[in-house]
């Protein structure tokens, strides 16, 4: 028997020419997350409003009924749809517009409106022309600068070295780049409206860094590459452990990602064709464990009880000094952390979910092999940090694999038989962190895995579950029980693909983590889920989560889905808004120090909140 297995279209996204191969049927907004586009969703997508509209350029992608309702004709026959409503039945060609795009300049800059901020980093550039030195005015050359600028100055040694000679170049006019009372630079024109940041996301996976034009807050170009520490290991207390092992690899791996950090740099100014003496200014977010080790500071202590971190307040240097090169005297920020792993990435993510304003009671939560969870409610801002382990990224799952090209990234079941999907035109390898939770998501609607996280035996299987799927219950001599995703054909290697008992252990594990983490701090703050307006899921593996099955097997609160959405890449985003803002990032700064850090590991009632959640959801929400 084979697994049906839906046909497969090839979907183009504009901006960024972003490929993936998708199963028919699936909306476009999903489509869109999986090339790494998130779109906005104000409504949920529920097609209510409007906003995630996109243009299909080629392609077959028929406008649902609320396309309808929402669009004109006119709008319908340029293929104008609605993201969340139309769904993919064809190879197509899609245009995102900017104003679509949730992770994009403009959003920073409503993020900014919002707070009633304009665009205004730390590096301010401004032009002057001074009187020319003359008998009876024997000014020094800096009093006469800061006289123009009606400011004192500090003036580091290598500009003091080339002042004389820059401001006679051009008899004493030009262009001062100051940062604060720091003198970066002096210029021998008028180059105010010529001023670059760049905003870097160290994750302990990927690293992205973002150039950004500081006069308009205009995003120049993107790049992205692997975090090289991971050949020393996936997950960060391997890399801890290796430097308390070995002090010299904190050296090695400081040097390794300062190259790979380069290397971005070298890319954004190739595409964007700017060059590196004008990026003024650098930012940079990561957890405690990525931002010590690329500052050169021991991240020894975060591995082992009570877990600390080396500093709190942001670290402000020269990017020069950690090897990066941009213009010589440009600063780089380093994120405030809040404590223990929970660092500058957490910091920057509630900043860009606008959390920090008290708004709203929202909860943001990033997946990854370190759950971080921050709730704010009632003007309080708590976080926590949980050792969800690697079962989303695939690790200790039996054919667990990361989301590549291979993966199963989605099961979903029909009337007969289950469907599945493998990113990329290839075979099914294995199974990686959506894969894993649909499957389960759906076998525990089909009444196959019981709330204690049980597979059942094919003779235990409820009668209303189809013949094809009850088949492929395998039940092995010692009674232990898989369950076939694949079949061999399908796999094009001869083997199958299972979700294995020991798998489903592991997504219990990793889920209750996080569910706990979640309990824990609504308890601490008195609140109820119920109160939460809204549940923002953030981090790279948070944007290919559905949210229906992340629900059903309880790694997201049971509430209505509307309440569930994606914010993209939080981090970068937070490290661009403070690039952009100099009031946000003294906003970062408070942030960080006001948020309360609650510590789970040593905490009795995390353990008892830790072994409830262990057991799945009994029900489902119907929203
Ligand atoms: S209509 Fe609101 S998200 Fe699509």
């Amino acid at each position: 028997m084979h697994a049906s297995k839906k046909p497969e279209y090839r979907a183009v996204f504009q901006p960024g020419n972003r490929s993936v191969f998708v199963l028919a049927g699936t909306p476009v907004f999903e489509a869109a997350a999986r090339g790494g586009l998130v779109l906005n969703n104000p409504c949920g997508g529920n097609g209510t409003c409007g906003k995630c509209r996109v243009r299909v350029v080629e392609g077959n992608c028929p406008p649902s009924r609320s396309c309808r309702d929402k669009l004109s004709d006119s709008e319908i026959d340029h293929g104008i749809r609605l993201a969340c409503q139309a769904r993919i039945e064809d190879d197509c060609l899609i245009e995102v517009p900017e104003e679509t795009l949730f992770d994009s300049s403009a959003r920073i800059l409503v993020a900014a409106e919002d707070q009633q901020l304009t665009i205004q980093p730390c590096v301010r550039k401004q032009y002057v022309e001074m009187p020319l030195p003359a008998a009876g005015d024997n000014l020094d050359d800096c009093t006469r600068l800061e006289r123009a600028l009606d400011q004192s100055l500090k003036t580091p040694l290598s500009v003091l070295r080339r002042m004389p000679e820059l401001l006679r170049q051009n008899r004493f006019k030009g262009t001062a780049v100051l940062y604060g009372h720091r003198l970066l630079d002096f210029e021998t024109d008028d180059t105010s409206e010529t001023a670059y940041g760049i905003a870097f996301d160290l994750g302990s996976t990927t690293i992205v860094g973002t150039l950004l034009n500081l006069r308009t807050g205009r995003e120049e170009a993107i790049a992205a590459a692997m975090n090289p520490q991971i050949s020393v290991g996936g997950d960060l207390v391997s890399r801890i452990l290796s430097i308390n092992d070995r002090p010299e690899a904190l050296e090695e791996m400081r040097l390794s990602v300062s190259a790979e950090l380069n290397n971005l740099i070298d890319s954004l100014m190739e595409q964007s064709g700017v060059e590196r003496r004008n990026v003024y200014e650098l930012a940079l977010a990561g957890n405690s464990a990525m931002q010590q080790i690329f500052c050169g500071v021991s991240p020894a202590a975060l591995g082992e009880i009570p877990f600390s971190a080396a500093f709190q307040k942001g670290v402000i240097c020269r990017a020069s000094e950690c090897g990066l090169r941009t213009h010589p005297e440009a600063p780089l920020y380093v994120f405030p952390q809040i404590g223990g792993f929970i660092g500058g990435d957490t910091v920057a993510g509630v900043m860009a979910a606008l959390m920090h304003t008290g708004r709203r009671k929202q909860i943001l939560i990033d997946i990854g092999t370190n759950g971080e969870i921050v709730l704010a409610v009632n003007g309080r801002l708590l976080a926590a940090s949980t050792a969800a382990g690697p079962a989303f990224e695939g690790a200790r799952i039996v054919q667990g694999m990361r989301a590549a090209p291979g993966a199963i990234e989605k099961v979903t079941v029909n009337e007969e038989d289950i469907e599945y999907n493998v990113i990329g035109d290839t075979s099914a390898r294995g199974l990686c962190g959506t894969g894993l939770i649909d499957g389960a998501a759906e076998l525990l609607r089909l009444g196959l895995i019981d709330s204690t996280g049980r597979l059942l035996k094919p003779c235990e299987a409820p009668d209303s579950v189809p013949a094809k799927i009850r088949e492929r219950l395998i039940e092995h001599a010692d009674e232990h029980v898989d369950f076939r995703i694949t079949d061999k054909d399908d796999t094009g290697n001869g083997s199958e693909v299972h979700l294995y008992q020991q798998d489903i252990r592991e997504l219990q594990l990793a889920t209750a983590a996080i569910r706990a983490g979640t309990r824990m701090l609504l308890k601490q703050a008195e609140a109820k889920i119920e109160e939460i307006d809204e549940i923002m899921l953030a981090g790279a593996f948070g944007n290919f989560i559905r949210r229906r099955n992340a629900r059903r097997i309880g790694l997201l609160p049971q509430v209505d889905t509307r309440k569930i959405n994606f914010i993209g890449n939080a981090a970068s985003m937070g490290a661009k808004i403070v690039l952009l803002s100099s009031e946000l990032r003294q906003l970062a700064e408070k942030t960080a120090a006001r948020t309360e850090h609650i510590e789970l590991s040593s905490d009795p009632e995390f353990q008892n909140e830790f072994a409830e959640a262990m057991i799945f959801p009994e029900e489902e929400l119907r929203t």
